[in-house]
């Protein structure tokens, strides 16, 4: 067997063989297979897409490439959630002591932002003190004990996606739904849940520019998690416009503890109840109907909001020192209309140019950075009125900050969750 016409045969729009796929992640992994080679398989893939026995051959050798966590320990109620990705996507924050409110256990491995999309760890690390490598056991007994933990990975979870994802990002290969669901589903597999809410993300701040590809993505996700004992939910919903009025990783911590102590409510609110109440009614086996009534009752009763402070304390974070130290300038219009969009993918860049993400790996953070939406779409707007607020330690004068559009009418309200698919 040798690489160079496994990719003739991609190419040619010929499915491979389970021992061809095998043999790619073996040698890719052991350098054999070079980057350049990989890379023009990708572009096959991409281009010429897999069926569904490749699909599944490719998701269980990158399982196999590495670690498993095994959370039998915990019991049945447990769950846990994914987004495919998105701008000021905090839900996990709000989601994950909601659900583990309710009883559901939440044992979670996130990860950090790149490019214009945050990350559930860079969020957490911006609440001083909060400790994100526990060790496994440290990890397992606290969710034993307060039902919640969110850590980065202990183990070396799928390798092969590692690396075959770092150089998708380089090399324009990251939007296939063959390659995007093989590498979300190996490391969910790998995590241990049997439990999972997909929240797919669409539009221009998402991975999926539409709705076709993510019915396909969400198809292929859920086929994948069936025959590998995991019962999977998928939302499909809109990431046109941002989630949520903050953006950066203090604001999001911040408009999410607005959310759990009941203060705010709007779409985010709206998504997290949703996901937690797929997650609870997975996890205990319940309706939807009575998932959603121990949702709404812990939110009102402050029982979430308590959890998350548990959550926070159990692994060192100290919410009391927690600043924003930044300069802030307030976006104006200079014409009156209604507010008509709101760019998610260019707030996102935005956020990412302020300081608040990375554009490689190896940047670093100001936590303190990024954008607070001061208007809601359909909003009339006169001359001189704040659309959105920045936070930054960097110099301002190049940006672009052409990010909203006014019109002279309102358009529909944009819909929140286009779809669910089971
Ligand atoms: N997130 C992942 O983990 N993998 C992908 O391919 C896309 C989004």
């Amino acid at each position: 067997m040798n690489i160079i016409d496994i990719i003739t045969k991609k190419k040619n729009h010929e499915p491979l063989t389970t021992e061809e796929i095998k043999y790619v992640i073996e040698n890719y992994l052991n350098d054999n297979i070079k980057d350049y080679q990989m890379s023009s398989l990708l572009m096959a893939i991409v281009l010429n897409g897999m069926n569904e026995e490749e699909i599944n051959s490719l998701t269980k050798f990158m399982l196999e490439s590495g670690d498993r966590i095994d959370l039998t320990s915990l019991g049945t109620a447990v769950a846990d959630k994914h987004s495919t990705g998105g701008v000021g996507d905090k839900t996990t924050l709000i989601v994950a002591p909601l659900v583990a409110s309710c009883g559901v256990k939440v044992a979670k491995m996130s990860g950090r932002g790149l490019s214009h999309t945050g990350g559930t760890i860079d969020k957490l690390e911006a609440i001083p003190g909060f400790v994100t490598n526990l060790t496994e056991e440290e990890f397992l007994n606290q969710v034993n004990n307060i039902g919640l933990s969110i850590i980065t990975s202990t183990k070396n979870l799928v390798p092969a996606d590692k690396k075959i994802y770092a150089l998708r990002d380089v090399t324009g290969t990251v939007e296939s739904p063959a390659l995007i669901a093989s590498s979300i589903m190996s490391k969910k597999i790998a995590s241990g849940s049997h439990n999972l809410v997909l929240d797919i993300k669409v539009g221009s701040g998402a991975l999926i520019k539409d709705l076709e590809t993510a019915k396909e993505l969400a198809n292929i996700m859920i086929k994948i998690g069936n025959s590998n004992n995991m019962k999977v939910i998928c939302l499909l919903t809109n990431m046109d416009i941002p989630l949520g009025n903050n953006i950066g990783n203090t604001l999001e911590v911040e408009e999410a503890i607005n959310i759990l102590m009941g203060k705010t409510d709007g779409p985010l609110k709206e998504l997290c109840v949703a996901i937690a109440s797929y997650m609870v009614s997975l996890g205990l086996n319940i309706s939807y109907e009575e998932a959603e009534k121990q949702i709404l009752d812990n939110l009102k009763t402050g029982k979430a909001y308590t959890k998350f402070l548990e959550f926070v304390q159990a692994q060192h974070g100290d919410l009391s020192k927690m600043t924003k130290k930044a300069n802030i300038y307030q976006v104006k219009t200079n014409k009156p209309g209604y507010l008509t969009n709101i760019d998610a993918y260019k707030l996102g860049r935005l956020s990412m140019e302020l300081g608040a993400g990375r554009e490689n790996k190896e940047d670093t953070i100001d936590y303190s950075a990024g954008i607070i939406i001061n208007k809601k779409i359909n909003d009339y707007l006169n001359i001189d009125d704040v659309v959105y607020t920045v936070y930054t330690n960097k110099d301002i004068n190049n940006l672009k900050f052409d990010i909203f559009t006014l019109s002279e009418t309102p358009i529909e309200n944009p819909k929140l969750i286009y779809e669910i698919i089971k």
